[in-house]
């Protein structure tokens, strides 16, 4: 399940681990589909294996384009830097966690929303956000992409430079991990 964190614009932690609902000012959307075994598929198998919920989805929210992105160790650091920049897009993002994990960030009126999504969760930031997205130092993900518009993933950069001050995917899912230890 995904976890929240919510900064200031200056980095300062405004709440951790918080409620979900926390989440609502954003305008972000966060849903929880039955995590299913894909340890070893490719792309299209992913998809089949999701085909009923992926089928749903799209009839409900009227998406025509979907795909699935795997990235994994190996494939370096480039794949990370394109969407560590705070950007906007003309359509939804709309990103289900097959495996493995990544931090959305929403910067929207004087908050940063940091979720770090993990397997099972399905999360819709709307169109005109100002985002950006970090897979981690070692990246290693798979996610069923949800699109309305053909080209509506390309990016227009903002030009904050906010991500940097915001702790990155490597720091929050290091706090996460803590805490689960913890719990136990
Ligand atoms: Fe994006």
């Amino acid at each position: 399940v995904a976890r929240l964190t919510i900064f200031a614009e200056d980095a300062r932690m405004l709440s951790d681990a918080g409620d979900l609902a926390e989440l609502q000012p954003s305008g972000a959307t966060l849903r929880n589909w039955n995590v299913l075994d894909t340890v070893g598929l490719g792309p299209d198998d992913v998809l089949a294996a999701y085909h009923e919920d992926v089928t749903r989805v799209c009839a409900e929210e009227g998406y025509v384009l979907v795909d699935v992105k795997q990235v994994r160790p190996g494939d370096g650091g480039q794949a990370r830097q394109v969407f560590l920049t705070e950007h906007t897009h003309d359509d939804d993002e709309v990103r289900y966690f097959a495996a493995g994990s990544g931090v959305f960030y929403l910067h929207v009126a004087d908050r940063v929303y940091a979720v770090l999504c993990e397997p099972g969760d399905l999360l819709s930031v709307p169109k005109g956000t100002a985002h950006w997205f970090d897979m981690g130092t070692i990246p290693d993900f798979t996610v069923i992409r949800f699109f309305r518009e053909p080209e509506g993933w390309i990016g227009d950069f903002t030009g904050d430079p906010i991500a940097q001050r915001i702790p990155d995917f490597d720091a929050l899912s290091a706090r996460a991990g803590q805490d689960s230890c913890w719990r136990r």
